[in-house]
C-alpha cells in the first residue's frame, strides 16, 4: 500500500510517499519545500506570508513526491495530512489540498497529529522499534516527553509549562545576530566555547514533576546579553552558545532519565526538529547506554517537518480505522483525546 503524507504546519511544505509491505514501512519519496530563507528577513515565520508559501508550493512538491515514487494517484492507497497543532492557516492550505485530492479521486482520507507524525519517523529509520517505548519530542513548538503504549497511544507524562526548546534556542540565537532559525547555528557555535562558562538556570522542573520551563532560562540570557551590552563589553558568543545549549541539554536530559526511571521503559525516541542537536543527541545516547535502554534518533531529514513522518502516522491511523471525512478542520491546537 502507497501511503502520500502531506504537511504544512509550519514553514516547510511537504509530500512524500511511503510503501507500506507487511507492516513495513519504506520512504519512495520526501519532497520538503522549506520557507526558510523566506522568513529569515523577519528573523520568525510570519504566518501569512506562510500560508501563501504553501499554497504556491503544494501542486508542485505533491506532483514531484508522485513522481519520485514512480507511482500514479491511482495507486494511492490513504492521503495523510497534518491537520493540528500547528499555525492555523498554513495547516488548513495543507488539509484542503489533501481533502480535495483524497475525494476527487475517491481515496481515503486520514488526519494526522504532527507531533505523533515526529515520533512516527522513528518506524522510518529504526525497522526493529515497536512500543512501548518513551518519545522526548523537542520541536520549535513543543517539548514533551510521551510514554508510547502503541504507534496510535500515547500519554504525555511531561511537557513544557511555557515555551519549546526550539523557541528557547532560536530567541537567543537571534538576539546574539545568528541567521534564523538559531537552533542549528547555536549547535555549531558551542562546540567553540566553555559550556560553564556563564551559570544559567536548569530547564528542569522539581523532581516530583517531568515539567519543564524554558522562560526562566531565556531571560537569564536575555539579561546576561543586556548586562553585557550595558557594561560596553562584548558578549561572549561562543561561550553563552555553550553555556545555554549546556542548560537545555542537561535539562532534557535529566527528564527523560527521571521518565525512564519512572516507567522502566527499555526504548527511546527522540525527534522533533531540535532532535537534529548534535549535543542533545550525544547526551541522551550516554544516558541511555548507562540505563541499558536502546535509543532510536532519526536521521537529520526526518527530524524537521517532512510528510513522510506524516505518512508513517497515517499508516497506523489507517490501521486503526481512523478516516477522515469531507468536514474535517484543522485546529492550532492538539485536541484533548488525541483521536481526530
Ligand atoms: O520540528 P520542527 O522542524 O518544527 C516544529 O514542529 O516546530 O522544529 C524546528 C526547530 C527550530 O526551532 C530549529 O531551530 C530547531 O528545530 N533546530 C535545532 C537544530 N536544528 C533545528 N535546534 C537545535 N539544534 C539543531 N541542530
Ligand atoms: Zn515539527
Amino acid at each position: 500500500m502507497y501511503i502520500l503524507g502531506m504537511e504544512s504546519s509550519c514553514d516547510e511544505t511537504s509530500a512524500a510517499v511511503v510503501r507500506a509491505k507487511d507492516g513495513r514501512l519504506e520512504i519512495l519519496s520526501n519532497i520538503v519545500a522549506s520557507q526558510i530563507e523566506t522568513h529569515r528577513l523577519y528573523g520568525g515565520v510570519v504566518p501569512e506570508i506562510a500560508s501563501r508559501a504553501h499554497i504556491e508550493a503544494v501542486t508542485g512538491i505533491t506532483r514531484e513526491a508522485l513522481e519520485g515514487a514512480g507511482i500514479s494517484l491511482c495507486d494511492v492507497g490513504a492521503v495523510a495530512v497534518t491537520a493540528f497543532p500547528g499555525l492555523i492557516g498554513a495547516l488548513l492550505v495543507g488539509v484542503n489540498f489533501a481533502k480535495s485530492l483524497a475525494f476527487a479521486n475517491h481515496i481515503p482520507l486520514v488526519a494526522v497529529n504532527h507531533i505523533k507524525a515526529h515520533v512516527a519517523a522513528a518506524y522510518l529509520s529504526c525497522e526493529a522499534l515497536k512500543p512501548p517505548f518513551l518519545a522526548v519530542v523537542v520541536s520549535g513548538g513543543h517539548t514533551s516527553i510521551y510514554d508510547v503504549r502503541d504507534p496510535i497511544d500515547f500519554e504525555e507524562i511531561g511537557a513544557t509549562r511555557d515555551d519549546a526548546a526550539g523557541e528557547a534556542f532560536d530567541k537567543i540565537g537571534r538576539v546574539i545576530g545568528l541567521p534564523y532559525p538559531g537552533g542549528a547555528a547555536l549547535d555549531k557555535l558551542a562546540y567553540e566555547g566553555d559550556a560553564h562558562a556563564i551559570k544559567l538556570p536548569s530547564p528542569a522542573l522539581g523532581k516530583d514533576t517531568l515539567d519543564f520551563s524554558f522562560s526562566g532560562l531565556k531571560t537569564a540570557a536575555l539579561n546576561y546579553i543586556n548586562h553585557c551590552n550595558q557594561q560596553q563589553l562584548e558578549v561572549p558568543r561562543a561561550d553563552l552558545a555553550a553555556s545555554y545549549t549546556e542548560a537545555i541539554v542537561a535539562g532534557v536530559a535529566a527528564k527523560a532519565e527521571q521518565a525512564l526511571l519512572q516507567t522502566g521503559r527499555k526504548t527511546l525516541v527522540l525527534a522533533g526538529g531540535v532532535a537534529a542537536n548534535s549535543h542533545l543527541r550525544r547526551r541522551l545516547e550516554s544516558v541511555c547506554a548507562a540505563h541499558g535502554v536502546s535509543m532510536c534518533v532519526p536521521p537529520l531529514s526526518l527530524c524537521g517537518d517532512n510528510g513522510a513522518m506524516v505518512a508513517a502516522a497515517g499508516y497506523f491511523e489507517y490501521e486503526a480505522g481512523h478516516f477522515a471525512a469531507t468536514d474535517l478542520n484543522a485546529s492550532a491546537q492538539d485536541p484533548a483525546n488525541w483521536r481526530v
